[in-house]
């Protein structure tokens, strides 16, 4: 209300100090005592009357193309303010009264005309449909945390995660290490990558690395935009010390190519992702169009999934979405046709081992002829599960265990399917589900 008033007096001081002048010229100008006494309460009247008019009209222009609900409201203030002035200008009187009635029919119209429809619900909300170039930076990281947390507002969640499936091995936040993959927490400073000696720029042929170029011509990052795009269309383009598969001495990188099955994300999924790691360090990101240039520079044209046909794929090919509870992930998936598993009905398989995983997984790592990567339990699972012959399980034979399950299962299924066998003992009732 304030501010209305503020705006009422910038809209309508000038008139109102001439209107007061008059009023106190035309005052000075009567003798008698008690028609000057009427002056003044007329003067005051005739002030506070315009003051309001002014209001209204802040009200009208204010709201005007915006709710215009209230534009009744003014109309019927300025109807008010009329006939209050009719009242004590006696001479203008009939002219005012006029007004008055004109305004009251214009407030009784646009009351009708504008509250009917909103009682009754109002038209319905046309629903907006973004395309990824339309929206702000902020919508593009809501949009990447979903990605990689499975949510906005998700990225604290210990163990939320979403189809780009990165906290399977990434962590985000200080304090936490990655024992599996770097800590991307400061990924958009680390210009140090390009520094490094090992890393060749523009010089692919000078590289250490397995794979010398996304694709021949494709160039190599310049900067660290094209560094992070690289680092996900071609993560042995540059292998993090320390972080390389196992026996390649950081030539190969453990991590999937995000653009390519199972994760599959389009290039605006991708941009959404960049955005959203720019934006919660409080830095600006480079414009969508720029970071989708900075993937096309490492993924060529017929390596881009598109966006419509890879949902609509993946929707009918999974064999679970990770929505389901625990135990019918392991229905849906036949792992009850193979397996024993204890606490989950109907899971008496005999054709694979009885999975005790929360007492065999960390035998099986020190087991002298494992070859696997896996360094704890729950990533011997996740390895057993999405690359059965890492480890063959004695006597079983080799490639009896589908293969699929990498693509066939959201990540959160994979996920809940870890959490529950990692707690199953030897010995010890089952967890619940
Ligand atoms: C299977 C595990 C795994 C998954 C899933 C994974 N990464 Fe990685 N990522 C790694 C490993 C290991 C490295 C270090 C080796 C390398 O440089 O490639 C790495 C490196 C990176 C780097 C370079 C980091 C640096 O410090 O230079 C980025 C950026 C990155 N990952 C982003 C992602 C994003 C985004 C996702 C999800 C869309 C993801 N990763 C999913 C394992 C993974
Ligand atoms: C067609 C039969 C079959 C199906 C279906 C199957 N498995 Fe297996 N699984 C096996 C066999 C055989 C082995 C042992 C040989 C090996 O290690 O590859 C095995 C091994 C495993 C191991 C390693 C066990 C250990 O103690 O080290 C895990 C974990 C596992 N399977 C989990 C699953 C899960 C989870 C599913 C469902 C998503 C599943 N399997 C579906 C046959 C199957």
């Amino acid at each position: 209300m304030g501010n209305l008033i503020a705006e009422a007096l910038s809209i309508g001081w000038v008139a109102l100090a001439i209107l007061a002048g008059l009023l106190v010229y035309f005052q000075m100008s009567i003798s008698d005592p008690a028609a000057k006494k009427r002056a003044v309460f007329k003067t005051f009247i005739g002030i506070v009357a315009t003051l309001l008019l002014f209001v209204a009209i802040a009200n009208y222009k204010n709201n005007f193309y915006g709710e215009n609900r209230l534009l009744p409201v003014s109309l019927v203030m300025i109807t008010v303010t009329t006939f209050i002035m009719a009242l004590y200008f006696t001479n203008l009187s009939a002219l005012l009264k006029i007004g008055g009635m004109m305004f009251f029919v214009a407030a009784f119209l646009s009351g009708y005309g504008n509250w009917l429809p909103q009682v009754e619900g109002g038209f319905p909300p046309v629903e907006e449909k973004k395309t990824w170039d339309s929206m702000t930076p902020q919508q593009l990281a809501d949009e990447g945390e979903k990605i990689i947390f499975g949510g906005v507002g998700k990225n604290k969640e210990q163990g939320a995660i979403g189809k780009g499936q990165c906290p399977l091995c990434h962590a985000f936040h200080a304090g936490m290490l990655g024992e599996r993959a770097p800590n991307l927490l400061g990924l958009p400073t680390r210009k140090e990558r390009l520094e490094d000696p090992k890393y060749s720029k523009g010089d692919p042929s000078k590289r250490i690395y397995s794979i010398k170029e996304a694709f021949p011509g494709s160039g190599t990052a310049e900067t660290v935009q094209e560094y992070i795009a690289e680092s996900h269309s071609c993560p042995s383009c540059y292998v993090v010390e320390g972080y390389g598969v196992k026996g390649t001495n950081d030539k190969e990188s453990p991590m999937p190519a995000i653009h390519k099955p199972p994760i599959s994300l389009s290039l605006p999924e991708l941009a959404a992702v960049d955005t959203w790691m720019y934006l919660r360090e409080g830095m600006d990101a480079p414009s969508f169009e720029e970071i989708v240039k900075s993937y096309e520079k490492f993924i060529p044209e017929g390596d881009r999934p598109k966006q419509e046909e890879e949902k609509a794929g993946a929707a009918t090919s999974l064999m679970a979405d990770g929505s389901e509870p625990v135990d019918q992930i392991f229905a849906k998936a036949q792992c009850v046709s193979c397996h024993t598993i204890p606490g989950i009905p109907g899971a008496m398989g005999t054709i694979g081992p009885k999975l005790e995983e929360g007492t065999t997984a960390s035998q099986r790592i020190k087991d002298p002829t494992y070859k696997g990567t896996a360094k704890s339990p729950t990533e011997y699972i996740m390895e057993s599960i999405v690359d059965p012959s890492a480890f063959v399980v004695k006597p079983f034979p080799d490639n009896t265990m589908p293969k699929v399950f990498g693509q066939k299962l959201s990540a959160g299924a994979l996920k809940k399917i870890v959490d529950y066998l990692s707690q199953v003992k030897t010995g010890a009732p089952p967890p619940k589900i």
